[in-house]
């Protein structure tokens, strides 16, 4: 008991002491100022969650992945990386979003069944603009789940490492997954979680048996060339859906990237 007292006593000084130093190089303040705007933006967030929860997750949904023919995801990597270049918006993805909710998009695309209102009270909506703010960081906040999965994904070299020709196809085609980005979307198995698109892991126990009259390798190649032939029931946030995943890798990836990537898929057992 004494010895803790001792010990605790002596790492108060410690800690005290330190504190002194930060206050005296004055950083104290700094780290203060961080503090209150990190709180601040944690309310801001908290604040959002509960505006988009009673006026938006109806059409969104809860998680914000969009329900098909009512309303678009604002929870996916392509709304976060591609939209704003899609619809050639010159400004940031705040004011993207500020503004869309603000104004609503009264002529749809027709893709919808819904309208997406006008919010902001400037266009006679019911939210003030500090509760716009809110939910747009509330969105915004949806953005770090996918840069935490990146972070944790290796980052394939800008110019990617010759592999040996002599190199193993498994070795091969876990680069080739890597490089494709598959982990943002399915993770990396047996190392980071699955976000988007089902967990990989297992899935050469099961492949064989998933799609009847199909070997494992048969479908697995089949679920990266037409990923639609067979939607998976089960992802993440819910039920799988149709057209998430692209289409175009039988563009994209050489017979030989493909075959690779077939048999590093056939090792995740
Ligand atoms: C009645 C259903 C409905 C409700 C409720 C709704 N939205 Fe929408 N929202 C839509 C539809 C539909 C679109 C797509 C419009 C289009 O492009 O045709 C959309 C588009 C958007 C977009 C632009 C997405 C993009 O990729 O272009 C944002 C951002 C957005 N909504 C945020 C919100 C927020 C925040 C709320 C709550 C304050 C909300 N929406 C409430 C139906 C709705
Ligand atoms: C934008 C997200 C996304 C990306 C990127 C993506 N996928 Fe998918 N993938 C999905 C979704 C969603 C499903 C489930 C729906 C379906 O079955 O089509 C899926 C299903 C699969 C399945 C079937 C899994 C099972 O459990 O039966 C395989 C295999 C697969 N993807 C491999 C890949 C590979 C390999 C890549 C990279 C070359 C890749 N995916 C890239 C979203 C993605």
């Amino acid at each position: 008991m004494r010895n803790i007292m001792v010990k605790l006593t002596t790492s108060l000084f410690a800690v005290l002491g330190m504190a002194l130093l930060v206050v005296l190089v004055g950083a104290g303040e700094e780290a203060r100022m961080a503090t209150r705007e990190a709180n601040f933006e944690a309310r801001a967030i908290e604040n959002g969650a509960a505006i988009f929860a009673e006026n938006c997750a109806g059409c969104h949904g809860i998680q914000g992945k969009g329900i098909p023919g009512v309303a678009p995801a604002l929870n996916s990597p392509e709304f976060f990386k591609t939209r704003l270049q899609e619809v050639g918006w010159q400004g940031s993805l705040r004011s993207f979003i500020e503004s869309t909710v603000n104004a609503g998009r009264p002529v749809g695309s027709g893709q919808y069944s819904a309208k997406m209102a006008t919010w902001g009270q400037e266009y006679g909506g019911p939210l003030r603009p500090d509760q716009i703010r809110d939910v747009a960081s509330f969105i915004l906040n949806w953005e770090k789940q996918y840069v935490a999965v990146a972070a944790a994904t290796p980052t394939p070299a800008p110019t990617p490492t010759p592999l040996p020709p002599d190199a193993d196809p498994v070795t091969i085609g876990k680069a080739v997954y890597q490089a494709q980005g598959c982990a943002g979307c399915h993770g990396v198995p047996y190392q980071a979680p699955a976000v988007v698109g089902p967990s990989l892991e297992g899935l050469a126990n099961r492949a064989g048996t998933t799609v009847a009259g199909q070997s494992a390798e048969d479908y697995i190649r089949t679920s990266i060339l037409n990923p639609n032939a067979y939607i998976v029931p089960q992802c993440p946030t819910g039920p799988c859906q149709a057209n998430l995943m692209p289409q175009n890798y039988g563009q994209i990836l050489s017979p030989q990237e493909l075959d690779a990537l077939v048999q590093y898929l056939l090792t995740l057992k």
